[in-house]
């Protein structure tokens, strides 16, 4: 079996890792070892590290305790390099709806098509994907921005990241379809036109395949740095509990499929075996200390070379930064 890199061990020896996603089952700890992980990169790194949310749920503002939520790239108080951002995604879905809304109105106008474009724009703005896309499209413009050296992903739970993931290649082949019939509806007036010179100067301006490109072109960035091996890695969180073992082992494999190279495994809420006297200590914790072996033993079978790191359970929740900054302590250890 091969031996485990600790969290430390494996950034140390990962200088160029940039971006920084977490996954894993609802309520396992996600934003905690992500807040974690953001503190530790900043204040024992030095790093100017930005850790972002697009979990409709204000989670970074329960753990940092700290009202973030719509006001933008916030410094977190006491640190020196760490800043944190709730991304509210209605402001681009508004956005998108406009650009469809223009979109569908324009190709009906060219097409000649006496129809009320109102029906279309809501069918097209009422996908699943859409939320999805906003968010991606958030996270890239951040990223595009470059203004920090490392990028916490605190993502929600696995459903909603597996679409986020996918939605990179699905984004992709659809816009590839939509530029493709485009051009040609575009070449088209071109062979049947007389002043071809005229035309060509249009097709150059023509707003419907101008902002397919533009899009493109984000989702086509989006995915090099998923997909950059040198500059991104996605951790799974766990608990040492049947379930969430069983989500992560199915999300490894759904971001392996997807290319995007896998940082290893953190397992949270370790009950602190050192904490008890176990020769009189109750049955209730004798037993779960034992479960929890078990489980921690099913842990390395799993996932060989991949663990991380572990942060016990402590006496209360994960939040304000004395309690991050403990997070970040069991993430150092060796
Ligand atoms: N090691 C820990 N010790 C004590 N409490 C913890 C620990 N880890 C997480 N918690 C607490 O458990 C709860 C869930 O944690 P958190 O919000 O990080 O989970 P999550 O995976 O991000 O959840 P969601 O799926 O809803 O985003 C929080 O109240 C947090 O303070
Ligand atoms: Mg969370």
């Amino acid at each position: 079996m091969s031996a485990n890199v600790s969290f430390s061990d494996y950034v140390a020896s990962n200088p160029n890792l940039k971006y920084l996603f977490f996954g894993g089952k609802g309520g396992v700890g996600k934003t905690v070892v992500a807040a974690g992980t953001a503190y530790y990169l900043a204040e024992k790194l030095g790093r100017k590290t930005l850790i972002s949310s697009t979990n409709p749920v204000h989670s970074l503002s329960s753990a940092f305790g700290k009202d973030i939520w719509g006001k933008g790239i916030q410094k977190i108080e006491g640190t020196k390099n760490l800043y944190a951002v709730e991304i509210d995604i209605s402001d681009t879905i508004e956005r998108y709806k406009n650009e469809i809304r223009e979109k569908i109105y324009t190709f009906l106008k060219y097409a000649d098509i006496p129809l009320d474009p109102e029906p279309f724009v809501d069918i097209a703005t009422t996908n699943p994907a859409f939320e999805e896309s906003a968010m991606f499209d958030d996270m890239v413009s951040l990223i595009l921005k470059g203004e920090f050296d490392a990028y916490v992903f605190d993502t929600a739970p696995v459903a909603h990241t597996y679409r986020l993931l996918g939605m990179s290649k699905v984004y992709d082949l659809w816009l590839h379809k939509m530029i493709k019939s485009r051009e040609e509806a575009l070449s088209l007036r071109v062979k049947l036109s007389f002043r071809k010179d005229k035309i060509m100067e249009e097709i150059k301006k023509d707003p419907l395949l101008a902002s397919l490109l533009a899009t493109r072109e984000k989702t086509e960035k989006g995915r090099m740095f998923l997909t950059d091996k040198k500059r991104t890695a996605f951790f799974f969180v766990t608990l040492p509990l049947s379930l969430p073992i069983a989500v992560i082992e199915r999300f490894i494999g759904w971001v392996q499929a997807f290319d995007i190279p896998t940082g290893g495994v953190i397992v949270n809420e370790v009950l602190p075996k050192e904490e008890f006297d176990l020769k009189n200590t109750s049955p209730y914790i004798v037993n779960k200390i034992r479960e929890q072996d078990g489980y921690l033993k099913i842990i390395h079978e799993k996932f060989p070379g991949m663990i991380r790191g572990y942060v016990p359970l402590f006496e209360t929740e994960v939040t304000g930064l004395k309690m991050i900054a403990r997070v970040a302590e069991a993430l150092a250890k060796e």
